[in-house]
């Protein structure tokens, strides 16, 4: 019996973020990643778009026998995944929300900046989300209009100037940052493409300030779901290294560098055209 590979996708190469948290978590599982590239980004698209990209996405890994579905986008999870599950009712799916919660529990000082989307701070599920928080610590939201965009295109062309120039107009928009009263200590990175930017972050935010981001606790839910997952008995094959398998809609080297680049894959990236 084969053991049946777990959908990531994103919009681009942001979800290699979670896949790679995914990986170390379930070692022994196989993976199948999309990156949307074609039809990114998607963090200043209409809903619509997004939502149709999601899912055709969504209905070629079923078509693939995945056995669960990471959705590892911000965007695609505030737009997409409540109409995808009433849809793929059977289809275990797991998506990715800005860790504000976390960022509670780290902060000191009770004041947090968020860095997402356009999309995924206009949605619905993520002005709930804020909502239910905002008795427990003050929020400073930030859209990043063109960053994921940015470390995209820095891929390829390993020029940096314009993810560094963004990153230092959203960050200085968003307050005093630091650890006294009154300064944001914590910030989080509600796009799983800007953890490839946290070197950027790092050196305007210093030392005092924590960068928070959700891809572990990601793996972490998959990796409980899997484990309760009754689908099939676990094979022989689970002791060896599990496979990665990429796909991108876009321009397959970008993905492949971004692979190479942050976790050290070297595998072929399959292109795909719908
Ligand atoms: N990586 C995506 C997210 O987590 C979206 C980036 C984009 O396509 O704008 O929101």
């Amino acid at each position: 019996m084969t053991n049946r590979a777990i959908g990531v996708f994103d919009s681009g190469i942001g979800g290699l973020s979670v896949l790679q948290a995914l990986r170390v978590k379930l070692p022994h599982e196989n993976f199948i990643y999309i990156a949307d590239s074609g039809h990114s980004p998607y963090g200043e698209r209409d809903e619509t778009h997004v939502l149709a990209r999601s899912r055709a996405i969504v209905n070629h890994l079923v078509g693939q026998n995945v056995k669960a579905l990471v959705i590892a986008c911000n965007t695609a999870t505030a737009v997409a995944i409540h109409l995808l599950r009433e849809e793929y009712p059977e289809l275990p799916l797991i998506g990715v929300e800005p860790a504000l919660k976390p960022a509670v529990a780290l902060s000191k000082t009770g004041h947090i900046g968020v860095m997402a989307t356009r999309s995924t701070l206009g949605s619905a599920k993520f002005q709930a989300l804020l909502n239910s928080m905002t008795a427990r610590a003050t929020f400073v939201v930030q859209a990043c209009d063109g960053l994921a965009d940015a470390i995209e295109r820095s891929v390829e062309t390993e020029d940096t100037s314009k993810i560094i120039a963004l990153c230092t107009q959203y960050v200085g928009a968003m307050g005093l940052l630091g650890n006294n009263s009154g300064q944001i200590d914590s910030l989080v990175l509600g796009c799983t493409h800007y953890p490839f930017a946290s070197e950027h972050l790092r050196t305007l935010l210093g030392q005092d300030v924590q960068i928070v981001d959700n891809g572990e606790a990601v793996a972490r839910q998959t990796q409980r779901l899997v484990q309760t997952m009754q689908v099939e008995p676990h094979p022989a094959s689970l002791a060896a290294p599990g496979s990665v398998s990429l796909f991108s809609t876009g321009p397959p080297q970008t993905l492949q560098a971004a692979a190479r680049r942050w976790l050290s894959l070297t595998v072929p990236v399959g292109q795909l055209s719908f």
